[in-house]
């Protein structure tokens, strides 16, 4: 009914206008006064955590994006080495887990049968799990030594949009609470990223706030039928999420690649009018990342693409090359994906509104998929 939906049209929209508070639900009670990270509720031992020499992480669909970006923070924050694994791969190519393996597993509903027999296999080889997960007291959590719940409230959309914002802000604190345990020697950015995390959700507010140009442009390339998505380091991620939302809601052809892949073959699908989407990092920090990118974005403009540039307030490098600039507050590097996965959001939305699809129950697809 239209009050269950707050008054917006589709859930969707209602779901994705909730992300502010969502991500702050997820760090409430979860961040002591002196800025450390208060995560008792895990209940691993802290021995437990200390021993691990290895951080796997399964999921699918977009909880499985949220997964790559946890790579980056996970390794950097820690220096455990951390795979990501499509939870319907994992167990049937006999992965190598033992006590000192940290599996997380990452659902929102917490029923993915995928993650579930993923999950069970790694409890098999004696690993540890913890489930990052929306839904209490679903099989997932029940099923895992541990639980991080993301506290975003139901999601009732098929496509997952505040649950993922939600599960890259777990995916942080688990981050930063392994390198806290561990004494990592980053314990002062472990400070600082826990401060700009606090405020992450007025970002957000922000990128909402300004979101209407993004549905303009959303509606006028409804006629389209490919849209492409380049992104590098955790851009790359969000470039595959923004593509997959398009393909689920859009019914789109609509492709992620690695920026610095481009060259070995994808740039062959450039043609003029082609929609791409480039998601830069920040030119602060790696500043070579994002003059590689902005070199990326010339060239496939050269070669007639019509660029959709989602960048960084008072990135002026980009501007002369973007025909459509989406700016996004700045943030750090690993952090972005927070505010720049918003505008693919939106996009993805109102291009299904225009074609005609329906938003909330898109052909095809189920809200959580109970079968492998
Ligand atoms: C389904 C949904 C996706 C979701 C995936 C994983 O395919 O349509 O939106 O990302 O399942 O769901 P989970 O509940 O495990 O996060």
């Amino acid at each position: 009914s239209a009050a269950e939906k707050g008054g917006y049209d589709y859930f969707m929209l209602k779901e994705i206008a909730e992300q502010p508070k969502a991500v702050a639900d997820t760090l409430l009670g979860r961040i002591g006064a002196e800025g450390q990270l208060t995560l008792d509720e895990l209940r691993i031992p802290p021995q437990v955590l200390r021993m691990v020499d290895k951080v796997v992480i399964v999921a699918c669909g977009t909880a499985f994006h949220a997964g790559l970006i946890a790579k980056y923070a996970i390794e950097h924050w820690t220096r455990i080495p951390c795979e990501v694994e499509l939870a319907s791969e994992f167990r049937y190519r006999d992965p190598i887990l033992d006590a000192r393996s940290l599996v997380i597993a990452i659902s929102q509903s917490g029923e993915t049968m995928d993650t579930l027999m993923a999950l069970r296999h790694a409890r098999e080889q004696g690993a540890t799990v913890l489930a990052i997960c929306n839904t209490n007291g679903s099989t997932i959590p029940r099923e895992s030594d541990a639980v991080l719940y993301t506290h975003a409230g139901p999601e009732v959309a098929v496509a997952s949009t505040k649950a993922f914002l939600t599960q890259l802000v777990a995916c942080y604190l688990v981050a930063l609470y392994l390198g806290q345990v561990r004494g990592t020697k980053w314990a002062d950015e472990i400070l600082a990223v826990v401060r700009d995390l606090a405020r992450i959700g007025e970002e957000v507010e922000r990128v909402l706030e300004t979101m209407e140009p993004v549905r303009e442009l959303a509606r006028s390339l409804a006629a389209h039928d490919t849209v492409l998505f380049l992104g590098r380091h955790v851009g790359y991620p969000v470039a595959l999420e923004g593509a997959l939302k398009l393909k689920e809601l859009a019914y789109m052809h609509a492709e992620g690649f690695a920026a610095g892949e481009l060259k070995h073959g994808p740039i062959a699908l450039i043609e003029p009018g082609l929609p791409v989407v480039v998601v830069v990092p920040s030119p602060r920090g790696r500043s070579v990342l994002h003059d590689k990118i902005v070199s990326n974005i010339q060239e496939i403009r050269a070669r007639g693409a019509r660029t959709i540039v989602i960048a960084e307030e008072g990135d002026e490098a980009v501007v002369p090359y973007a025909d459509h600039l989406v700016r996004v507050p700045a943030t750090p590097t690993l952090l972005q994906p927070l505010v720049a996965t918003v505008p693919l959001q939106v996009f993805a939305c109102e291009l299904a509104t225009a074609r005609g699809n329906e938003v909330d129950q898109p052909r095809n697809l189920a809200k959580s998929v109970t079968v492998e």
